[in-house]
């Protein structure tokens, strides 16, 4: 393989049509590996577009530096987070940076080693702050990646540490930023998982998989899980009965309390919605309670807010999109 000319094709692409603007890869801002730190770990489970239009601007207003995130509370943190699903990311980035000002002079590392060894930082992500906050020569993969490496080498099911030595064999130690983020926007706009634009990709001419491509695609993550869950709403002089989760997926968040299947004189359904979240497809059964006396039974402590108050509560996006529900809807 002619690795030069592979480097200046995707450095030519990325020059033309990568998403160069992208504010977590302007490398001349203030704090920059901070930056990448936060873009990073809100990307891991959500959008670009989502990110950019709600989260990254807001996030940094209110944690502009490492050190102000460090001296954040949690419920803070979580607030700021609000809608982003996946919370665990928010607490672990607040650790990171508690971590970094006690031990680390308020820095976060540079090397992959050292960031791996914070709360929330695996492989890749560590990879991407070394390489994208401090232009460090290092090669990673995600699942964007993991796709370009396993057609580009026609790979079938190959281990994790077959794709990061691919991955560092083509690595561009010259230009390792505009390589990687070259790779992830590749990844992301042609090489996708259904109908590749294999045309217009700089690595066609080198790519082994090319003449088909779907075939060297690798599979999907397990099935989501199904659960059902019944949710008591109870309304008292306008105020919301909200639980404090103490289950791992949703913990420390307000949520709206689970109750067992009621009977039908005790309740009054809403409705049926639908939520995903991590590994689970959700189905909520709503269902109006008419008194507190089901809530009681279910031995959750149960707070009373109002709207105005909501609105400065970390609660979690499946108890954002019921309020949203029934805001819509007639109950009040
Ligand atoms: N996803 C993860 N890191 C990214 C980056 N730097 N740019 C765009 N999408 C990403």
């Amino acid at each position: 393989m002619n690795l030069p000319l592979l480097h200046s094709s995707i450095l030519l692409w990325y020059e033309k049509k990568g998403r160069k603007s992208l504010p977590w890869r302007d490398k001349t801002s203030k704090n920059r590996a901070y930056r990448v730190l936060v873009s990073e770990i809100m990307l891991q489970q959500t959008q670009v577009k989502t990110i950019l239009e709600r989260f990254y601007f807001p996030f940094l207003e209110k944690f502009p530096t490492l050190e102000t995130l460090s001296k954040a509370k949690e419920e803070e943190v979580l607030l700021q987070w609000r809608g982003l699903g996946y919370y665990t990311r928010a607490r672990n980035l607040l650790k990171c940076a508690k971590i970094c000002c006690e031990s680390h002079k308020g820095i976060l590392p540079k090397d992959i080693e050292s960031l791996q060894k914070l709360p929330g930082i695996g492989r890749y992500t560590a990879g991407a702050i070394a390489c994208f906050g401090y232009d460090r020569a290092v090669s990673f993969v995600d699942s964007n990646i993991k796709r370009i490496l396993t057609r580009f080498f026609a790979l079938q099911s190959p281990s994790p540490k077959l794709l990061e030595s691919k991955a560092k064999t083509i690595l561009n130690t010259q230009e390792p930023f505009n390589h990687n983020q070259a790779l992830l926007d590749i990844g992301a706009t042609l090489c996708t998982p259904k109908n590749p634009k294999c045309t217009q990709c700089p690595l066609q001419p080198f790519c082994q998989g090319k003449e088909n491509p779907t075939f060297y695609t690798p599979t999907k993550k397990t099935a989501l899980l199904k659960q059902t869950l019944e949710i008591g709403i109870f309304i008292q002089d306008s105020k919301f009965a909200l639980t404090k989760s103490q289950t791992k997926l949703y913990y420390n968040l307000y949520n709206f309390p689970l109750i067992s299947p009621p009977k039908s004189h005790q309740t009054n359904k809403l409705g049926i919605l639908k939520h995903a979240y991590t590994k689970y497809n959700l189905t909520l059964h709503l269902y109006s309670l008419q008194s507190q006396e089901l809530l009681q039974q279910t031995q959750q402590k149960i707070e009373f807010f109002t709207q105005e108050e909501l609105k400065n509560l970390p609660i979690s996006s499946m108890t954002l999109k019921i309020l949203d529900f029934l805001k819509k809807s007639t109950i009040n």
